[in-house]
């Protein structure tokens, strides 16, 4: 009888066969000017601008490799990047679609009558709240907490622009224009 010998993948071997990404010349640019605000022994103040820098330029997401690769250019522990970028719903942590949708449910927004919005546009768009559409064009965040904009409830925010007072026909329109 042959005995076959099968290598057992462990998790640590998945981790060491990730591939180091480097940042592009670009994005290290960017976070040199970042840099610049802050006294050089404090480079963790410019975390949050280059976690944005980065999920801009990857397409609106980090991955594990590039979070490792910031905490390496501003020296700091991997698990401070990761904390921050898993702690801000700025940050997503997989692929999205390419517009950013976050409709605010908080509670001045939800008094006047987010809910209604939220069934409308998963309705519209077939998905869920924290889904992204087949198409790739739409990506419905998970609930919004207040983005200070409670006058205008119920309201919410495309990619960086702000939309409020809103109807479902207004949020027809305002999908619909999404390419
Ligand atoms: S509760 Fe929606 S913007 Fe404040």
């Amino acid at each position: 009888m042959t005995a076959v010998t099968q290598k057992v993948v462990t998790l640590k071997d998945v981790k060491q066969e990730r591939q180091a990404v480097e940042l592009s010349s670009h994005v290290c640019e960017e976070i040199d000017e970042l840099l610049s605000h802050f006294p050089v022994e404090q480079k963790k103040s410019a975390l949050l601008g280059a976690l944005n820098v980065v999920q801009h330029e990857n397409k609106g997401f980090l991955t594990e490799e590039l979070m490792v690769a910031v905490a390496d250019y501003l020296d700091l522990a991997k698990i401070e990047v990761y904390e921050v970028a898993s702690f801000y719903s700025m940050y997503e942590l997989k692929p999205v679609a390419r517009n950013n949708v976050a409709i605010c449910t908080n509670i001045c927004c939800m008094l006047m009558g987010s809910q209604s919005i939220v069934d409308h546009v998963e309705k519209k768009l077939n998905i869920k709240i924290g889904d992204s559409t087949d198409d790739g064009r739409i990506y419905l965040k998970k609930e919004e907490e207040c983005l200070a904009a409670c006058a205008g409830g119920p309201m919410m925010q495309v990619n960086h622009v702000y939309y409020e007072n809103l109807t479902p026909e207004k949020v027809d329109e305002i999908l619909d224009g999404l390419e």
